[in-house]
């Protein structure tokens, strides 16, 4: 009898746990689908994924900078004049050697876009700045040309490329 009366409460117990728990697994089941459809991008984003850029926005002669993967990305569209110059100079001369065409691409030579970190140690050069038409960089002054060369200062390489790809004249895939 002891028993008995012992052993009901703890069965009660025990399917009021368990009702409990379904409870609770269903209300997180419910709540992941709303909470991963408002933050789609973040975790898309965070891990890395490529990002579309509407270039119709950006004038001749301006740049915009994005971030893909946390690191700052310069689109310059680039006037007629900061092409030829950016051609005109022997690539033999430069410190990082690199023709102009290996930089962009073929068919959008006015769009230069690349990653807006300093060779040397790591600044964000400042795009329209310098005597190169292109960026200069404040920490150490190095300066970087319309195709995002190194041509003066301690920097030793020329403005990394990241991968992309133009999906339309006006839109390009970062990544
Ligand atoms: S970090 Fe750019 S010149 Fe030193």
């Amino acid at each position: 009898m002891t028993t008995s009366t012992s052993a009901e409460p703890t069965r009660r117990d025990f399917l009021y746990v368990a009702t409990g728990a379904v409870a609770a697994v269903g209300a997180v089941a419910t709540a992941w689908p709303l909470i991963s459809q408002m933050n789609p991008d973040a975790s898309t984003i965070a891990a890395g994924a490529p990002i579309d850029v509407d270039l119709s926005p950006i004038a001749q002669g301006q740049a915009i900078k994005v971030f893909w993967r946390g690191k700052p990305i310069y689109i310059m569209n680039r006037t007629k004049k900061q092409v030829e110059e950016a051609r005109a100079v022997p690539v033999s001369s430069l410190p990082d050697p690199q023709s102009d065409q290996a930089r962009v691409k073929e068919g959008h030579e006015q769009w230069l876009v690349v990653i807006g970190i300093c060779t040397h140690l790591g600044c964000i050069p400042i795009a329209h700045e310098g005597n190169y038409d292109g960026f200069f960089c404040p920490c150490h002054g190095s300066q970087y040309d319309s195709s995002g060369r190194i041509r003066q200062g301690p920097a030793p390489a020329n403005l990394p490329l990241p991968p992309y790809a133009f999906l339309s004249d006006s839109k390009i895939k970062i990544g």
